[in-house]
């Protein structure tokens, strides 16, 4: 199973989620490609059976490069053809969408529309989403007029966001899915 974890990362939250799926699946013996989404950047999803996506929260959405990049995409595939009508699933392609927030003002929904709109370009692949991870990120140089930004907000004191525990927590998730994953290939070459 072949797999890619894309991301993009403002200023180092979003990166450090990244790695930890990395780590993770490399501990499970995958060989991800771990690729931080820049302009021009030219990747053929269609080779990768699992697909990891993510961004930080920018006003409730991917950043602008992570969605050019998807909008490009899209067009590309568009033009081959590979958007079908109806997104009929392909099977075993897998798609998650993660991403790092800060949620001071609504909590985790400010991070909703940003996983909902990587999830819906995973689906319109015709990969079937198996989840999306929203993870806390502190606001790294807060803005000048709310320097207290990372205590003040809805979730509290995020200063050190994310920490240990929340990068166990994707760890852990990986190697769940990874072994879901795997069971359900042995299950097929039985049937
Ligand atoms: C310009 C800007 C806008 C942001 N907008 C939001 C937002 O709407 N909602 C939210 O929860 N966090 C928001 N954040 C916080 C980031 O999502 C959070 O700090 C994230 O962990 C940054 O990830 P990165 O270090 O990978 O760039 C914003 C941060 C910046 C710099």
């Amino acid at each position: 199973m072949k797999s890619i974890i894309l991301y993009d990362s403002m200023s180092g939250n979003t990166a450090e989620v990244a790695k930890a799926i990395h780590r993770s699946l490399t501990e499970k013996f995958m060989t991800p490609s771990l690729v931080k989404v820049e302009e021009g950047l030219t990747v053929d999803l269609f080779d990768f059976d699992l697909i990891f996506i993510g961004s930080p929260v920018i006003s409730w959405l991917p950043t602008q490069t992570l969605m050019t990049f998807v909008k490009k995409m899209m067009k590309d595939y568009n033009g081959q053809g590979l958007i079908k009508p109806s997104s009929p699933v392909i099977p075993g392609k897998f798609g998650i969408s993660f991403g790092t927030f800060s949620g001071p003002h609504i909590g985790v929904k400010e991070a909703l529309p940003m996983t909902l709109w990587l999830n819906s370009f995973i689906e319109h692949l015709g990969y079937t989403v198996l989840d999306q991870w929203h993870v806390v990120g502190k606001r790294n140089n807060p803005p000048k007029n709310w320097p207290e930004i990372n205590k003040n907000g809805r979730l509290g004191d995020i200063e050190d966001r994310p920490n240990k525990a929340d990068l166990l927590s994707i760890e852990n998730r990986v190697k769940g899915v990874v072994d879901s994953l795997s069971s359900w290939n042995n299950i097929k070459e039985h049937i």
